[in-house]
């Protein structure tokens, strides 16, 4: 049996949570009222969804999530627009994912479309909990895990999808800096850097946790002899690059060969790139490059000075300008602010080729 969200069942907490002051929100602290679960078995399929009472769920310590780390998850968020509504920025985008994230950890099949249904029933019961401030929004957190019984190394037959939500604001309150690390990889070809599973994250922390130690907020992920640049902490990377023939700029990230994550907002920025009508928008002309690049050409362009900006792009923390690139003991400093118009399409200020989906 395929996920039906119209068989929802619905039952709202008794007692609502007080809402936090927004200055005091910090990414993933607090959760909404409510959450979606709902439950599959190689028998009956996936369950009657339920919007229930946040709260804990109770899994038998053999499930397989726990030993062999089959879980995948989406981040996306709803903004509050000036008309009052929700709206989700290109759901369909991370639905797709979903879809694939589970394919490739070959946990049971889900139906994306069934998700966003549910997805949007949550945004609507817990509305309250969107901030209306600019910058801020609820992040929405799908999750699905395995739940197979048993310690076999066999894909798992049982999952669970959850559905949780989390009031949350600017996550970099000013231009990071990154540095670039080749002796730890984020991925490699024929793993599952270009799929949001779990497992991707975890090997990150303790890298992550070195490069605060020496002074730099986030990495900046090579890979290979050459030194290829990949994503920046768990982000995608952006740099922008004065061209040679002055025609406006390029706007160059590494290729989803595989290796980077298929980004919601990376392919924004790359669509509004290289769209004639946006270039009108911001009277700049933007050249989309999506390319293999090294460090050598990052420090080349640096000392030419070519580079304008280097960002790092993501659901969480939107367009995040990066001031400096610590390599070989040395840093390269990088001028630049970030991009304001794709914030001004996810809360419905600009109007875009239906990239903003209306909860209710
Ligand atoms: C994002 O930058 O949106 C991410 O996906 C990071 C997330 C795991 C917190």
């Amino acid at each position: 049996v395929a996920l039906d969200a119209s068989k929802l069942k619905i039952t709202l907490a008794q007692t609502l949570k007080p809402l936090q002051p927004i200055e005091t929100l910090r990414f993933g602290q607090t959760f909404s009222d409510h959450m979606v679960v709902a439950t599959h078995d190689p028998e009956k399929g996936w369950s009657a969804p339920e919007l229930k009472p946040y709260g804990p769920i109770t899994l038998d310590p053999q499930c397989s999530c726990f030993q062999y780390g089959g879980n995948v998850f989406e981040g996306m968020k709803a903004y509050l627009g000036p008309d009052g509504k929700a709206r989700l920025f290109r759901p369909d985008m991370n639905m797709r994912r979903l879809e694939k994230s589970c394919a490739r950890l070959a946990l049971p099949p889900i139906d994306g479309d069934a998700v966003l249904e549910l997805i949007k029933r949550l945004v609507d019961v817990d509305k309250r909990w969107i901030p209306k401030e600019s910058g801020y929004s609820l992040y929405i957190r799908p999750t699905v895990i395995g739940t197979r019984p048993g310690l076999g190394l066999t894909p798992s037959d049982h999952a669970m999808l959850y559905v949780i939500a989390s009031p949350t604001g600017p996550y970099f309150a000013k231009p990071i800096s990154l540095l670039a690390v080749s002796e730890n990889v984020r991925a490699w070809p024929g793993g599952t850097g270009g799929h949001k599973v779990a497992s991707n994250y975890s090997p990150g922390f303790l890298p992550q946790r070195t490069a605060v130690e020496k002074g730099y907020d986030q990495i900046l992920w090579l890979f290979g002899d050459d030194r290829r640049v990949t994503e920046a902490g768990v982000m995608n990377f952006f740099v922008v690059v004065k061209r040679d023939d002055e025609d406006g700029v390029d706007l160059i990230t590494a290729p989803l060969d595989g290796t980077i994550l298929p980004g919601v907002t990376r392919a924004s920025c790359l669509a509004l790139a290289s769209d004639p009508e946006f270039h009108q928008e911001i009277s700049m002309r933007l050249h989309p490059q999506e390319m293999v690049y090294t460090m050598s050409d990052l420090a080349k362009w640096s000392s030419e000075g070519k580079l304008l900006e280097a960002l790092a792009i993501g659901t969480v923390a939107i367009v995040g300008p990066c001031d400096r690139i610590g390599y070989e003991g040395k840093d390269i400093v990088i001028p630049g602010d970030g991009l304001g118009p794709i914030l001004d399409i996810q809360e419905g200020r600009t109007e875009w080729k239906g990239w903003g989906v209306v909860c209710a």
